[in-house]
């Protein structure tokens, strides 16, 4: 027997007790003529004492970082306790040990704060892993899968595996391809998601299906996304949006309380994707904050239902407003004192490229009620004040004003926000906010082919007031300039997704379950019969033989990992990542492959660079 305890488990009830322990060597002091060994495994750190005969032995013999190392002694009460280890109060007195295996001095120290860079770490991932922060993320991943297993087992789901080659499923990324040996000149792709199995298996009558599930897709990388990843990948037959709203939300609930012990008692808020458009600027707004946004021009996109306030800042010659496309102003709390300095600094903050704005305009709403503003030349005090008072901005406040193209200055309004709330310690790491966004249009319009693109992806379906719509409307899109204008532009799908943080954690639809109506789906997308058969022949014709109702929804596990981690990054919470450029620089992969294998496969390279 290797061992007869774990590094974490030893306490001062096991005082006396003789015990065999096994790990790696943390760290080494000696002192005089006895030797502390700190020693390491999954389960935490206990002291290791090595009298005079044993030091002696080491001398000669020294234990180096992270050798693998047995030990066995008694189980001694400590003079000088440790009150940040659980296993502080106690040490083993050292009468036996083996040194099982040696190592190498490590790249960098295997320690919380490691003195490793990120491409080190991930070089000798297997080095990495035996950090306890890591390991702390990873034993968080794993409780996470167990309370969504949990949930969905008591709730009748069954995993099914779907394969991984497969024939490509469109979600709106590249696919990642297999060469097939056995059938020349053909290619799998690798799964996107499972969404056209889960859907079969509707069809096969399994109508509760999950699966925790690996998925690939070729698109560039951020901190939330890598090119595999997993879901947590659910379908439901004969439900409706709002069962599955249900289902869901009780998932993610029992996994607050299972992983975090938090009770999420309240409903979890429901807003239309319009909304959250309009009052956020994106589709996945933090609320954990308010922050509006103000609309002081027309918007030029499909979200044109509300009202807006040009009237606040019309008339008053100021050309910067009046000559773009829209006007976007947040109130920030408590920042009417900025100094020209930090208003100048946030200036400079959307200018940088990365949110590309002009420039940057501010309304201080001071506490003693007076106004000032960068742009006090065009707008009396009246003006401000009916500004702030659309800002819903209180004394005290800083209205920040960015105007701009449509798109951009959406974009531009929403970082700032977020950025302003940052600066304001409002997006705090250990308070949870989902909010569920419902409505999302059923299309996209594609600049570049001037054609329809599935928002989510083509098998979810339009609102059923819509259908008509969407069957009765010609596709094609005349002028370009005016795409808004299409019928399409307004449909909207069952879809919705679910967003914590600010972050899009799941997302799905009800499908069309109909093959006409999934052909005109299809068609509406510019796919001819041809190309419908070749592509999705097999799920049109299993929608001939009873297909039911159905619906369902993707978690994007790693990122519910990372958020209940208090982290940004997906990549602390997966055990073997993949870096920025989509490498695996522990494997050094991808890589070239041989000319046997490339032969078999008859496949030529012919590198363009
Ligand atoms: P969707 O494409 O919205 O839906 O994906 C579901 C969830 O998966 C996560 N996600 C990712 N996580 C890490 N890296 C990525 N590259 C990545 N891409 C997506 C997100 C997202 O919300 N088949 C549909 C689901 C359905 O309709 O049931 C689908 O895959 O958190």
């Amino acid at each position: 027997m290797y061992r007869t305890h774990t590094c974490g488990e030893l306490r001062l009830e096991h005082k006396g007790n003789q015990t065999t322990l096994a790990g790696w060597v943390q760290t080494v002091r000696k002192f005089g003529a006895i030797t502390f060994v700190d020693l390491r495994d999954r389960y935490g750190i206990t002291q290791l004492l090595f009298g005079e005969a044993h030091t002696k032995q080491l001398d000669e013999n020294p234990l180096g970082r992270e050798f693998v190392l047995q030990a066995t002694g008694i189980v001694n009460e400590r003079s000088n306790k440790n009150p940040n280890l659980p296993t502080g109060d106690i040490e083993i007195i050292v009468s036996e040990f083996n040194i099982l295996n040696k190592s190498a001095v490590p790249p960098f120290t295997i320690q919380d704060d490691t003195d490793g860079g990120d491409d080190l770490r991930m070089k000798y991932r297997y080095l990495d892993l035996r950090r306890n922060a890591v390991k702390k993320n990873l034993e968080l991943r794993y409780a996470v899968n167990r309370a969504a297993r949990n949930y969905l087992h008591t709730q009748g789901f069954m995993d099914i595996e779907t394969p991984f080659l497969i024939k490509s499923t469109p979600e709106g990324a590249r696919d990642f391809v297999v060469p097939s040996r056995m059938n020349g000149g053909q290619f799998y792709a690798l799964p996107q998601s499972p969404q056209t199995f889960k859907q079969l298996l509707m069809v096969s009558g399994y109508d509760r299906y999950y699966q925790v599930v690996k998925c690939f897709r070729d698109e560039d990388l951020r901190a939330d996304r890598q090119p595999e990843f997993t879901q947590i990948d659910c379908e439901m037959a004969f439900v409706e949006q709002e069962d599955i709203l249900n289902m869901f939300e009780g998932m993610v609930k029992h996994i607050f309380k299972e992983v975090k012990n938090i009770d999420y008692t309240e409903a979890v808020p429901r807003m239309t994707w319009e909304d959250a458009m309009w009052q956020y600027g994106n589709d996945k707004p933090d609320i954990r904050f308010d922050m509006k946004l103000l609309n002081l021009k027309k918007p030029a996109t499909v979200y044109t239902e509300k009202k807006d306030d040009a009237a606040l800042i019309n008339g008053a010659d100021f050309k910067v407003f009046d000559e773009v496309e829209t006007v976007l102003a947040i109130s920030v709390p408590g920042c009417s004192e900025y100094s020209r300095k930090q208003t100048d600094e946030l200036t400079e903050w959307v200018k940088r490229p990365q949110i590309g704005m002009k420039g940057l305009v501010f309304i201080k709403v001071n506490t003693d009620g007076s106004y000032k503003s960068s742009v006090d030349k065009f707008y009396s005090e009246e003006k401000l004040k009916a500004i702030a008072e659309a800002a819903h901005a209180q004394p005290g406040d800083l209205i920040l004003i960015l105007a701009g193209a449509e798109e951009r200055t959406r974009k531009a309004i929403s970082e700032l926000r977020l950025e302003m709330a940052e600066r304001l310690g409002l997006r705090k790491k250990d308070e949870y906010k989902l909010v569920w966004i419902l409505d999302f249009p059923l299309f996209e319009y594609d600049e570049e082919g001037n054609r329809w693109v599935a928002r989510h992806h083509p098998f979810t379906s339009p609102k059923p007031s819509q259908i008509e719509t969407m069957i009765g409307n010609n596709p094609v899109i005349e002028n370009a300039a005016e795409y808004l204008k299409h019928p399409y532009a307004n449909i909207k799908a069952n879809a919705y997704d679910m967003v914590l943080n600010g972050n899009e954690i799941g997302g799905g639809s009800i499908r069309i379950y109909q093959r006409e109506l999934q052909e005109k789906m299809f068609a509406a997308l510019g796919m001819n019969k041809e190309e419908q058969l070749h592509k999705f022949g097999f799920l049109l014709g299993a929608f001939e033989y009873g297909a039911p109702p159905h619906g369902g929804i993707a978690f994007g596990f790693d990122r519910l990992c990372a958020i209940l981690g208090g982290s940004e990054s997906i990549r602390d919470f997966i055990a073997f990542p993949k870096n920025n450029a989509g490498r695996d620089v522990m494997l050094d992969a991808p890589s070239t492959i041989d000319e046997k294998q490339l032969n078999e496969l008859q496949i030529k390279l012919d590198l363009k660079n």
